[in-house]
């Protein structure tokens, strides 16, 4: 399955693994690469030497090309230098719309991905210069963007823009891929599923919470837990902290119940408060199921945890098939 997205960024499946915070390392994103699918590292937390030793540590393992995580909510100026420096393949550009920073990474020789949640955000973004359009349905896990479901995103961006569009939010195996490039979609980015392989950063204990819970077991919030920029909603797994909260009438922050608490122990030391933004990470101690365990509404359908270049191979054959069923059915 070849779409102008693989011509693109020269791979052969068009499978991308989604930036998530700590929990889609260089192993993780290396991995994916290797299999033939696109990684993406989110280095947006990171100073200029910090993403530039980031992408040389990916470099030291694989030579496939893939993109750069950045966040606009915050300054991202030198890292974009960072990335037009090292001559990266692509930066993702999430958290807004900025088309300055479109055509600096454009003039800077970078491939432009944009992450947006509705299709007039689609059609600023190529009209600034974006090459891919990042669609993210409102299923998707960790920090959601748009309000607008995967279903009607898609083809409503595909229709707006003349660019190649990935889908984004609730797809988890080959049928969701084969779904997304039947609505136009010419490429699939996952997250929720790649937090069950080998190399997701994450602890055991937020792992095992994903493959046990079903579909029904995420929630959206406007702003339940601390992130560290305003106006981050996020989907998560339900869990104790959450069901406190909406036990007690679902109060604003700084009237939650048991602010301040806390919870658990971060690896390098440091403590974890309820409520605060953390994706808890191998090595955490403490009550690891009370943090904040991002993942989005596919959760249900995810069962075993393999390693990421299964899971690309696995979800390029299945949606393969689909497709070639589908197509057979039809005729
Ligand atoms: C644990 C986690 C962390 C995330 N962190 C980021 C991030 O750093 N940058 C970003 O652009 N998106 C981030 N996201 C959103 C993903 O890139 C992607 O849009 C989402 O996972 C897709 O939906 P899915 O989880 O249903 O596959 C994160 C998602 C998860 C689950």
């Amino acid at each position: 399955m070849t779409t102008d997205l693989c011509t693109l960024l020269n791979i052969n499946k068009p499978i991308l693994s989604a930036p998530m915070g700590g929990a889609a390392g260089p192993d993780m994103v290396a991995t994916v690469c290797n299999a033939g699918g696109f990684g993406v590292i989110p280095l947006w937390g990171k100073s200029a030497d910090g993403v530039r030793a980031g992408i040389a540590e990916l470099r030291a393992l694989t030579d496939r090309n893939f993109a750069v995580n950045l966040n606009l909510g915050f300054d991202y100026a030198d890292q974009l230098q960072a990335c037009i420096d090292a001559r990266v393949c692509a930066v993702s550009l999430f958290w807004g719309m900025a088309p300055e920073a479109i055509e600096r990474a454009k003039n800077g020789g970078l491939l432009v991905m944009s992450s947006v949640g509705s299709a007039a955000e689609a059609k600023q973004a190529a009209d600034a210069g974006a090459d891919i359009i990042i669609a993210q349905g409102w299923e998707a896990g960790g920090h959601v963007w748009g309000q607008v479901a995967t279903m009607a995103l898609i083809p409503a961006v595909v229709d707006a823009v003349d660019v190649p569009v990935v889908a984004a939010g609730g797809i988890a195996d080959g049928r969701g891929m084969a779904a997304a490039l039947m609505l136009g979609a010419q490429g699939v980015w996952i997250g929720t599923r790649f937090l069950a392989s080998h190399e997701a950063t994450i602890h055991a204990t937020y792992q095992n919470s994903i493959l046990q819970a079903q579909d029904d077991q995420t929630e959206w919030h406007a702003d339940l837990y601390d992130v560290t920029w305003p106006n981050a909603p996020h989907r998560t797994l339900a869990n104790a902290t959450s069901d406190a909260w909406a036990a007690a009438g679902r109060a604003a922050p700084g009237a939650r119940p048991g602010e301040q608490e806390v919870i658990g122990q971060r690896p390098g030391g440091g403590d974890v408060l309820r409520y605060q933004s953390y994706t808890p990470l191998p090595g955490t101690t403490g009550d690891v199921a009370a943090m904040s365990m991002w993942a989005g509404q596919g959760v249900g359908l995810v069962h075993k945890v393999l390693s990421a270049a299964d899971i690309v191979s696995e979800i390029d054959t299945d949606a393969r098939a689909i497709i070639a069923a589908q197509a057979a059915a039809f005729r």
